[in-house]
């Protein structure tokens, strides 16, 4: 790997999306070996390209949320010549709407992109990392996955169990090799986020941070020397520790804004929110 004897190799899911590419580029310029997954080949193409040491990354085309194209990627993993060193669970899909407007394909939907589908794949690439000295999964969670936010309960509960996933993996796998670790990130400036999120933030004075400081936290996790889980975003961060120890608090905080999130939340049903 250029002889850069550090180098890891890494699948990155949702590579193609604002917080992908911008791990992508964080990774890349370290020298690690990435292998881009998307289900929009320009897009992880053009991402690709535009990476330093492009001939040392791979394009993976696949729909996560498809079993046989879920096998495929698997297979190719396997078949790599120098194994897999890293998982980072990062594609998902998020949606604003109160529980009366979300259909049973939506809430199927998100559960399998951001609960099923990491805990398949890890499942799957485990024998893989493994056989790596340096075998890790990053599963990226969510602040909402901590604080039960009104407009993002399914979203929440996917996220919430992948934390509960990652915490029960991180203790299995304690006596091996691979280190599991867990991010949290508070609202990130992607397009995930439709106008009325962005307006809803704004409204609630949610602050937000940029893709690239969720990549740095990244690969801070990646180098550390043991399993870790981090939350970004001061107050967030306060905020669920009091939601933890003295949730009748944050119920009292969060019911007093739902006039706020009931209009935005309207906003959102006639804009259409599926990203
Ligand atoms: N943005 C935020 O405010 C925020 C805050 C906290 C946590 N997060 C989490 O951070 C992660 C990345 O989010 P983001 O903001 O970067 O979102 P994004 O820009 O919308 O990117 C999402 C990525 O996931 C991929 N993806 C979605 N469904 C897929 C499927 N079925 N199969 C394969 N790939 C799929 C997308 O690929 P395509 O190009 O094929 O659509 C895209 O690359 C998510 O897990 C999200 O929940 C985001």
């Amino acid at each position: 790997m250029d002889g850069n004897s550090d180098a890891l190799t890494i699948l990155l899911t949702g590579a193609s999306g604002g917080i992908g590419s911008a791990l992508a580029h964080t990774l890349a310029t370290r020298g690690h070996r990435l292998l881009l997954q998307g289900r929009n080949k320009t897009a992880l193409e053009q991402l690709c390209n535009s990476l330093p040491g492009q001939h040392r990354h791979q394009v993976l085309v696949a729909d996560l949320c498809n079993r046989q194209q879920r096998a495929t990627l698997v297979k190719t993993c396997s078949d790599l010549p120098g194994g897999l060193d890293v998982l980072i669970n990062n594609a998902g899909i998020a949606r604003f709407a109160l529980l009366a407007d979300t259909d049973d394909v939506a809430m199927q939907s998100i559960l399998e992109t951001n609960l099923l589908v990491p805990m398949a794949l890890t499942r799957d690439l485990l024998p893989l990392l493994q056989c790596s000295h340096r075998g890790a999964v990053i599963n990226i969670g969510s602040a909402f996955g901590h604080i039960g936010h009104p407009g993002f309960s399914i979203y929440g509960a996917s996220k919430s169990g992948l934390h509960g996933f990652t915490e029960a993996l991180r203790r299995e796998l304690g006596d091996s090799q691979v280190k599991v670790h867990y991010l949290a990130p508070r609202a990130v400036d992607t397009s995930l986020n439709t106008e009325a999120v962005v307006g809803l933030n704004r409204a609630l004075g949610n602050r937000s941070d940029s893709p690239q400081q969720v990549a740095r936290q990244c690969v801070a996790l990646l180098e550390g020397r043991r399993s870790a889980r981090r939350f970004m975003g001061w107050p967030e961060r306060l905020f669920i520790k009091v939601n933890a120890l003295l949730p009748f608090l944050v119920d009292t905080a969060l019911v007093k804004k739902m006039p706020v999130i009931r209009r935005f939340a309207e906003q959102n049903q006639v804009h259409g929110d599926m990203p």
